[in-house]
């Protein structure tokens, strides 16, 4: 049926003679539709601000170079005046928090290593807006404030990086202004990181220091390349956003990788549920967006922070533009047969980031104050039964519990059933036909990302 599909993809009259029907098989449950934001967070998303954007993104490009190699005393010029001005810009941001926002550069020497030619100091600045009544459950934003030319040992030279990654700083930067002024359940983590040209030094530093603190990091958002909709052939797809999920933890031993294939749970990781999780909350009309879920770590070639904290063993996915035009990133600045090369900010759209600052938003927002992903989730397989009986550990924050499936072929949760608050229901849909997920309800019936069964 697939390959009769695929290969009907250019003859529609066709497809209709072959009917899939996407739900089957039926179920007991109602079909899973989208979480709408709701009022506090209608309110916080209409405050993101494109002209705050702006003045981020040109501020940072200021500093003529941010190489993580660059100078790290000069008060104008170099990564150590974007990474104290960041800090001080923040600080601005945690005044209005009434002492729940806190701002922290967190540092550490790297030695000499790949892509790094002397012992160098990497910075990381971050606001903290600590959870109101679970502060250990935390959820991370981040861009990375560090750029790069061409030659990407050449720390002298001007290195704008307006698009790779201003535009991602500017979606924490932006997200921690907005927020300070509310109180989240959970908290939320608004990283700008060092490094990350270099081989993911600062996330990489970031999300160890966080595993070694136990802090359960149940969601990352990292946003790199977000600055503009316009591809290299000038083509715009202005509310779009894509949106990379891995599949595998690469955390995961032999043992555990072949356990989760023999019951086909490679679609399953918790990457793959956040990003599940983040398309079903933030595609409406409030964001402007639609998130285009890729199966797929990153891009060709190309890495980011979210792949540090999923070697931490935390999820994460990536947003990156829909369109990247390759002459604007890892640039020299320069004209060449009269194309503008150079990662520039008159490349970047001020209201597109403002859209994926939304979509961020609507994400985070639901995040921190859902009840957290269920854990120990399992499913009871000890004998042949056409019901499929689910467990997990209660959390005294969810008010209720949501079984929710879809038929394996699909991409999305189709249908859910609620349970109520317990720690263990069977459904009446064979566990053979369709994959299980378990998600957590609150008193303000937000519902949390699902955790598949291990
Ligand atoms: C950094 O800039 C300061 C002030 O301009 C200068 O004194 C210092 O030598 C520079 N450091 C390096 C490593 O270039
Ligand atoms: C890195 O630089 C910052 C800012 O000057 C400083 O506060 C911090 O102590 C330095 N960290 C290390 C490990 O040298
Ligand atoms: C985390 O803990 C490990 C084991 O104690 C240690 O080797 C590592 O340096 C720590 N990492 C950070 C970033 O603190
Ligand atoms: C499962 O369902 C099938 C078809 O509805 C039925 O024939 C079979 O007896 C059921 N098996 C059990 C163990 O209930
Ligand atoms: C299957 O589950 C349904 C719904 O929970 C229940 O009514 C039924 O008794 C169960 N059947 C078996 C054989 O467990
Ligand atoms: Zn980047």
């Amino acid at each position: 049926m697939r390959v009769l599909l695929l290969s009907c993809l250019l003859c529609l009259s066709t497809v209709s003679q072959f009917p899939l029907d996407p739900l089957w098989p039926p179920g007991p449950g109602v079909i899973v539709t989208t979480q709408q934001p709701n009022g506090e967070l209608a309110s916080i998303l209409s405050q993101i601000d494109p002209a705050r954007i702006e003045a981020i993104i040109s501020k940072l490009t200021t500093f003529g170079t941010r190489h993580t190699l660059s100078n790290q005393t000069d008060p104008n010029r170099g990564i150590g005046a974007a990474r104290d001005w960041i800090a001080s810009e923040l600080e601005t941001y945690a005044a209005a928090s009434g002492g729940r926002m806190t701002v922290t550069t967190e540092s550490y020497t790297q030695g000499i290593a790949d892509r790094i030619s002397f012992p160098v100091n990497i910075s990381n600045v971050f606001a903290t807006l600590k959870g109101s009544s679970e502060p250990n459950r935390v959820y991370v934003v981040s861009g990375h404030y560090d750029s790069r030319i061409s030659d990407i040992m050449n720390f002298m030279d001007d290195a704008p990086g307006a698009d790779d990654d201003g535009s991602g700083v500017a979606v924490s930067m932006e997200l921690a202004r907005v927020m300070a002024t509310h109180t989240p359940a959970a908290t939320i983590v608004f990283a700008t990181v060092a490094g990350e040209e270099q081989g993911l030094y600062g996330s990489e530093f970031m999300a160890e220091t966080m595993k070694n603190a136990s802090m359960d990091v149940q969601g990352m958002l990292d946003n790199d390349i977000v600055g503009s909709p316009v591809g290299d052939d000038g083509t715009t797809d202005p509310n779009t956003i894509r949106m990379f999920a891995a599949g595998i933890p690469p955390t995961e031993t032999f043992a555990q990788v072949t356990s989760r294939v023999n019951i086909g749970g490679e679609n399953d990781s918790p990457a793959r549920e956040l990003g599940r999780f983040v398309a079903e909350v933030a595609q409406n009309t409030i964001t402007g967006m639609e998130v285009q879920t890729i199966y797929r770590p990153d891009r060709y070639l190309r890495g980011g922070d979210h792949l540090s904290f999923l070697k931490n063993g935390f999820p994460a996915v990536r947003f990156t533009e829909p369109r990247e035009n390759f002459a604007h990133q890892h640039q020299d600045t320069r004209v060449v047969n009269g194309v503008q090369f150079g990662d520039l900010i008159e490349f970047v759209d001020f209201k597109f980031t403002a859209r994926v600052a939304k979509v961020n938003g609507a994400a985070l927002w639901t995040l921190a104050n859902a009840p957290g992903t269920p854990k120990k989730v399992t499913l009871d397989t000890s004998q042949l039964t056409n019901n499929s009986t689910l467990r997990w550990t209660a959390d005294p924050n969810a008010a209720s519990y949501e079984i929710v499936w879809r038929p394996s072929d699909q991409t999305f949760w189709t249908h859910a059933v609620s349970v109520g608050k317990v720690s263990s229901a069977t459904v009446a849909v064979s566990k053979d036909n369709v994959d299980f997920g378990v998600r957590a309800v609150g008193k303000n019936g937000l519902k949390s990302p699902a955790a598949f069964p291990g």
